[in-house]
Order: C-alpha cells, then structure tokens, then sequence
C-alpha cells in the first residue's frame, strides 16, 4: 500500500501510543509476543532422530508422564476460567491472552505425546495432579486461586525444563522439544505474573488473608507432589529439592508476593537454602 501524506500523517500520530508494541508489562503485549513466537510442532522438531536413553529411560519416561497430566490439567483450568477472570478483573485482554496460553498448552500436549509414542510409552490418566485442581478450582474465589496456583506450576515447569536441558542424558530431540517449550513457558509465567499482580491490586487485607492461608495448604501439597518425584529425578539426576529452591527464588523475585505469600516456614526455608 502506498502511504499518502495523509495517511503518514496519521501513523505519526498515533505512534506515540504504540499499540502493536510486544510487551511482557501487559496482556495484549503478551499476546503479540505470542502470535510472533508462534512455532510448529511438527516442522519445528527434527522427529526422525532415534531417541537413545539407556539408563534414564525409565525416570525420563515417568516424568514426562507427570508433565503431560500437568499441561493437560493446564489447559483444561485456564479453558474453564479465562472468561470468569476476565469478569472478574473486568479485563477483556486477558482471554486473548489466556488463548494464546491454550494454544501454546495444547503444543505441549502433542509434542510430549509424540515423543512418549516414539518411546512406545504413550501417555496414560494417572490421575496425581486431579486433589491439586481440584483444590485450585472448585470453592470460592476459583479464579484467584487459579492464578495462585499456577504461579507455582509455571515457574516450577520452567524451573525443571531448563535443568532438563543442562543434563547430559537426554537425548537432541527431547532437548529440542524442552527448548521450544521453554519459550512458551517464560512467556506464561511472565503472563502468570501479571495475573498475580492483578490480583494483589484488588484484594483487600481480608481476601489476601484467607487466600495466604489457602496457598499455603496448596503449597504444601504441591512441594509433596514433587517430592515424590524423587526416584525419577534421582535417575535423570534432577534433584526435586533444587527445583523447589529455584522455584521459590523465582516467585519470590516479586517482592509484594513475596512479602504477602512467602513468609512461612516452609517458603522461607527454600528462600534461605537457595541464598
Ligand atoms: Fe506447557
Ligand atoms: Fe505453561
């Protein structure tokens, strides 16, 4: 198209608001983000590779299959409250964004899917995380406790995929299926961030109390989970107790979160450890 004077005019003009800025500061921001990092699942990964494991299989194979009831748990909350959040904070923005999160979670699904089948283990209901969503979504205030509850899950997926990809035994195609994954995660618990900065600005102090002491429950249940992953990890050499260090770490990067949901115990016990 041939820019008239007119028309140039009028791009000056409006570029100071700048509305196609990619931004991780806000929803439609991170949703530009998303459309631009858009990748293939199929064309993006060589998936002609033998996968050769030897002895982490069997610990590789069970923790995809945690990872695979993770992401498919993941997508079916934010499908099932993206629309009440956007009620609820009066944000239209952020069902454009929590689509994009669909999008990339159902990815996930089919790359970890594909891979298990390569492996001749494909993915099965094991039911783990079913009391953990359950305890996010069902009650009052399932949004807030959604957003609650994913800060964790995010930042620890990307805690564990990125320690994935420091470990000499997994294979290049498994390694190249965490690393497009990553992307997106970075971008969810940029986006998860946001959630949760949204939800501090409209809870008063009684709301953030009875929400501390829901999370700290979910907390504690959510560090067992993965502690049980131990025999796992102790196989691939991912130990749980560094994830949950660096997890708490990251969330604890948000100083108001820190302050109102990381004073307990057992937070600051992985705060002090990773100091
Ligand atoms: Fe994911
Ligand atoms: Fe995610």
């Amino acid at each position: 198209m041939i820019a008239t004077k007119n028309s140039t005019a009028v791009l000056e003009q409006e570029a100071p608001v700048n509305y196609d800025k990619a931004s991780a500061k806000t929803w439609d921001g991170l949703s530009r983000m998303a459309f631009a990092a858009n990748w293939d699942p199929e064309a993006a990964i060589n998936w002609n590779l033998p996968i050769e494991l030897g002895n982490v299989r069997e610990g590789w194979i069970n923790i995809l299959h945690y990872f695979y009831e993770g992401e498919w748990q993941g997508l079916e909350i934010i499908q099932r409250l993206m629309n009440k959040a956007a009620h609820l904070f009066k944000n239209p923005e952020m069902v454009t964004y929590y689509s994009t999160q669909c999008s990339d979670e159902a990815k996930h699904l089919f790359v970890f899917r594909r891979y298990l089948n390569k492996l001749n283990s494909p993915p099965s209901k094991e039911k783990v995380f079913d009391p953990l969503v359950w305890l996010a979504t069902s009650g009052p205030m399932p949004v807030e406790r959604w957003i609650l509850g994913t800060f964790f899950t995010e930042t620890m997926a990307g805690a564990i995929f990125q320690k994935t990809l420091e470990l000499p035994a997994i294979d290049p195609t498994g390694k190249e299926m965490i690393r497009w994954q990553l992307k997106d995660e970075s971008r969810h618990i940029a986006g998860t961030k946001l959630g949760i900065q949204t939800l501090m600005d409209h809870c008063g102090p009684l709301k953030t109390w009875i929400l501390r002491a829901w999370w700290r429950l979910f907390v504690k249940l959510a560090v067992k989970e993965v502690r049980n992953l131990k025999p796992y990890g102790d196989q691939v050499g991912m130990d749980p107790e560094y994830i949950l260090r660096k997890s708490f770490a990251k969330m604890a990067e948000m100083p108001e979160f820190k302050e109102k949901f990381l004073g307990d115990p057992l937070s600051r016990s992985f705060l002090a450890s990773e100091a």
